[in-house]
């Protein structure tokens, strides 16, 4: 069970432990990129358009993480992976499931290309989720 608890949660868990204050984990927000969204920029800003908002959280309620980390390849660090849009349209990454079927197809760009522009990678929103539009 560890090995699904990022680093702060298992520090916290240790601090649970050892002073043993109930409510701590709540408290500081454990795993803060929990409810989070995911801002992907390796491309994006230097290809001139937005970047990429995912809503990790959204999409986490409806499939399991082998889905997207294990099977489709995502890497699970911010802003590790190198998605091509030409990979996207292909049907790899996002693709696999955005194609007008599963999801919502790739010709609707202002969907996921909905971050400020110069908005940096990595996550946002700690507890929150927002989605499209709102970084
Ligand atoms: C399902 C989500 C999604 C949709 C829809 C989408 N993109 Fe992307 N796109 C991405 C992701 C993710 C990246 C990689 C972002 C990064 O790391 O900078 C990307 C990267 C790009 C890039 C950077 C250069 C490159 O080729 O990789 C361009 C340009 C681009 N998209 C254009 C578009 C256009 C135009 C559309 C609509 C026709 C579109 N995108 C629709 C997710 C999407
Ligand atoms: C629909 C696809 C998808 C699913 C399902 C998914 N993830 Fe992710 N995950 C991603 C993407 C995309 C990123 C962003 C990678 C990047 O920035 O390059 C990410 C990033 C992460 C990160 C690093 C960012 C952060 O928030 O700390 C962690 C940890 C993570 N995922 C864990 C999980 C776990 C645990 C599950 C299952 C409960 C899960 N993911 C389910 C696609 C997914
Ligand atoms: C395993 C399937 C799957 C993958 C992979 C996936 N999505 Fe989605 N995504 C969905 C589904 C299903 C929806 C809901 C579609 C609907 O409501 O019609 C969705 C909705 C969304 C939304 C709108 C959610 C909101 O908060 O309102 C965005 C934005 C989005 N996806 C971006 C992405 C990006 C960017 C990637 C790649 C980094 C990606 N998705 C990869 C299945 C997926």
């Amino acid at each position: 069970m560890w090995t699904f608890l990022c680093r702060s949660e298992v520090l916290t868990l240790h601090i649970l432990v050892t002073c043993s204050i109930a409510g701590i984990l709540l408290l500081s927000g454990a795993c803060r990129a929990e409810y989070a969204d995911v801002v992907l920029n390796k491309r994006a800003d230097s290809e001139g358009v937005r970047p990429v908002i995912f809503s990790h959280w959204f999409h986490r309620i409806r499939y399991q993480c082998r889905v997207c980390h294990n099977e489709l390849g995502f890497e699970m660090k911010a802003g590790a992976n190198d998605v091509s849009m030409q990979e996207i349209t292909d049907g790899k990454f996002c693709g696999a499931c955005h194609d007008g079927k599963i999801a919502w197809s790739v010709e609707n760009c202002d969907l996921c290309h909905s971050a400020q522009p110069g908005t940096a990678a990595g996550v946002r929103g700690g507890h929150q989720t927002l989605g499209p539009g709102n970084w």
